[in-house]
């Protein structure tokens, strides 16, 4: 018998209150024209001050469950993908498991930066190939406003909070899961990191404690240069080209860098599947708010080949080619 493992829901949650690039021209030195024209963001979700990642973890567990009416009182494990958990421990996923009652899931958080949500997807697929799980919900979620210097102009206008949510359960005859790829660049690692302390990474000195500190140049060049390699190397393992891609759903970080993903890859740009304008940078957010909102506009059909790749901190890579079968 085999033991293949099917997407079968999703959903998503952002908080309420917007912050547009017009707040951002009050509190830095910036302009709306300069952060559409770099970036392609307009605005970005903000959590209250008493809103944590497990809030709105479990409010996209909410949306997905009433979108499709899907049993999860038996979902057997819970991936949180996050870079900003409530606390060290206990694991946003387990808040998620109390807050939903469910006494059979596992919990666990897992820390990707920007390819959490991929890796969770992977690793879902994994436990349910493997045997040892039948239900989980992988959720990418961040809060990001949380460790963002808003006196920073080079990073403040970049991110925002969100969170989505897939559900990935055992089936017998089909699958959502074709091919991955996954990395890191470790002694690269530097370009991009949040540390609590001010201390050395391979002997470069770590600046603003607490809050997410960038190299953006080098993070572009990095990702313009490697996501195209990752793309290949993913549509190679199973003999797709890339024009037999439906959708390409990249880490939305930036418009331009994945035009200029696109344009080296062979990719068509209205292919690319992106949730960056209305919300900004969102870490391991990106990728299911922008599936969630290709299906709000009825893009996304039965069957379509998509091919998702998350990449950032780390410097973390992980790709999933998946056939969408909602
Ligand atoms: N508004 C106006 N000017 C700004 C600005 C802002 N918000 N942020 C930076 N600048 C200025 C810089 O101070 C610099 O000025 P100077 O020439 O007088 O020194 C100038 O713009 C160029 O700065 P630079 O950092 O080289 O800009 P850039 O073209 O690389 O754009 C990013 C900056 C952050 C938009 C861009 O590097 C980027 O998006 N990188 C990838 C980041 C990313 O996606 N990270 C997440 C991956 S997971």
């Amino acid at each position: 018998m085999n033991s293949l493992a099917k997407i079968t829901a999703h959903g998503s949650y952002v908080p309420e209150k917007i912050m547009n690039n017009q707040d951002f021209e009050k509190i830095v030195e910036t302009s709306d024209e300069w952060i559409q024209q770099r970036t392609g963001i307009e605005e970005r979700r903000i959590a209250n001050e008493d809103e944590y990642t497990s809030d709105i973890s479990y409010k996209a567990v909410l949306d997905l469950q009433e979108k499709y009416q899907v049993d999860i009182s038996d979902v057997d494990m819970i991936i949180n993908a996050t870079l900003t958990p409530d606390y060290k421990t206990p694991s946003v996923a387990s808040y998620v498991q109390a807050k939903l009652g469910l006494k059979n899931a596992g919990a666990l958080d897992i820390n990707a930066a920007c390819a959490g949500f991929t890796y969770g997807l992977n690793i879902a697929n994994g436990l349910i190939t493997s045997g040892q799980n039948k239900k989980v919900l992988v959720i990418g979620a961040e809060t990001l406003s949380k460790i963002t210097d808003y006196t920073d102009r080079g990073t403040c206008i970049l991110f925002g909070d969100g969170a989505g949510a897939f559900l990935v359960e055992y089936s017998e005859d089909e699958t959502s899961f074709i091919a991955s790829s996954a990395g890191s660049d470790g002694d690269k690692g530097h370009n991009l990191y949040s540390s609590e302390l001010s201390e050395t990474m391979f002997g470069e000195d770590l600046e603003n404690p607490g809050y997410i500190v960038q190299n953006g140049r080098g993070v572009y060049k990095w990702a313009v240069g490697n996501v195209p390699k990752i793309i290949e190397a993913t549509l190679n393992k199973a003999n797709y080209k890339k024009e037999d891609l439906s959708w390409f759903a990249p880490h939305s970080a930036n418009a331009r860098m994945i035009e200029s993903i696109c344009d080296r890859s062979g990719i068509e740009r209205d292919k690319a599947l992106m949730s960056l304008k209305y919300y900004g940078n969102t870490s391991s957010a990106t990728i299911p708010l922008s599936i969630d909102l290709a299906v709000k506009e009825q893009k996304l059909k039965k069957d379509d080949l998509i091919l998702m790749v998350g990449f950032g901190g780390g410097l973390a890579y992980a790709s999933t080619l998946i056939r969408w079968t909602i």
